[in-house]
């Protein structure tokens, strides 16, 4: 099964928990009791039972913070994808979530959009030619300081919550953003530095690295470029 647990956050306005999922869960139909049935649909697509536990867990403790933190109804909790995936609540409330192994991750903000990644450090192959794809010369500097997998992990994890947190998604924009973890060096996108996006490295359990960005009210995406003010592709799709 799985347990809940409120985290440190780095930022006041950011409210985090950690979900450690007991991989050896063995999987039972009542697993998905209480789910939505789009939700419950969508657990029982996924093949591999860790992959549907991850889904179920993650889900199950999302409606739990939040129910216990808004006095909101569970049912009354109804998840829609932005343009790009990104789920929303029609209530406003910001939030995201990821999962990778054993664990996922929950941020709730006060204030805006917020976008958080947990990622699992494993072997790499092809380093050097995935860094020269994916990172901006300012991010080679900083992954230059170590030959560590886990450096690039968590540089890529921070980028990830950045792009999560905008909502977008990572393909085709990974290699326009530049992040340098741990310095006062601003965000930049496609060159244009974005003051109002934050980030910071999060420290994951053993073996995971991860991080929690939170960004503007307006982002670069969905038609404009980088530094507009454009709407979020999650408030193009919102009902008026
Ligand atoms: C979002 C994305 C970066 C997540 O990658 P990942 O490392 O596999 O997954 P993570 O565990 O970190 O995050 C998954 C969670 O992020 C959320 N999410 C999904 N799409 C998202 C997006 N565009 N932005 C932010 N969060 C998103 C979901 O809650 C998802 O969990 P759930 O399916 O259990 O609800 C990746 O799936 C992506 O780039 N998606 C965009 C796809 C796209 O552009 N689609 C266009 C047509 S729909």
């Amino acid at each position: 099964m799985w347990t809940v647990h409120a985290l440190p956050s780095p930022a006041v306005d950011i409210a985090l928990w950690r979900v450690d999922i007991d991989p050896h869960t063995n999987w039972h139909a009542s697993l998905v009791t209480g789910l939505p049935l789009a939700e419950e649909a969508k657990a029982l697509r996924f093949v591999q039972i860790p992959d549907r536990l991850r889904y179920i867990a993650t889900r199950k403790a999302l409606r739990q913070v939040l129910t216990a933190r808004d006095g909101l109804n569970a049912a009354d909790l109804v998840f829609q994808p932005g343009r790009y995936g990104k789920p929303w609540l029609a209530s406003g409330r910001h939030f995201n979530v990821s999962h990778a192994g054993a664990h996922a991750l929950i941020a709730i903000s006060e204030r805006g959009p917020v976008g958080i990644d947990i990622e699992q450090v494993r072997p790499i192959d092809h380093l050097a030619q995935l860094t020269a794809e994916v990172c901006a010369a300012a991010e080679r500097v900083w992954l230059d300081k170590s030959d560590d997998t886990t450096r690039f992990h968590a540089l890529w994890s921070a980028k990830e919550a950045v792009l999560k947190s905008w909502g977008c998604g990572i393909a085709g924009n990974l290699q326009r953003l530049a992040v340098v973890p741990d310095a006062a060096v601003p965000i930049h996108f496609d060159g244009i530095p974005l003051t109002h996006t934050r980030v910071w490295l999060l420290p994951g359990p053993f073996g995971y690295v991860a991080a929690l960005a939170a960004g503007p009210e307006h982002n670069p995406f969905d038609g404009g470029k980088a530094g507009q003010t454009v709407p979020t592709p999650d408030r193009v799709r919102r009902p008026v």
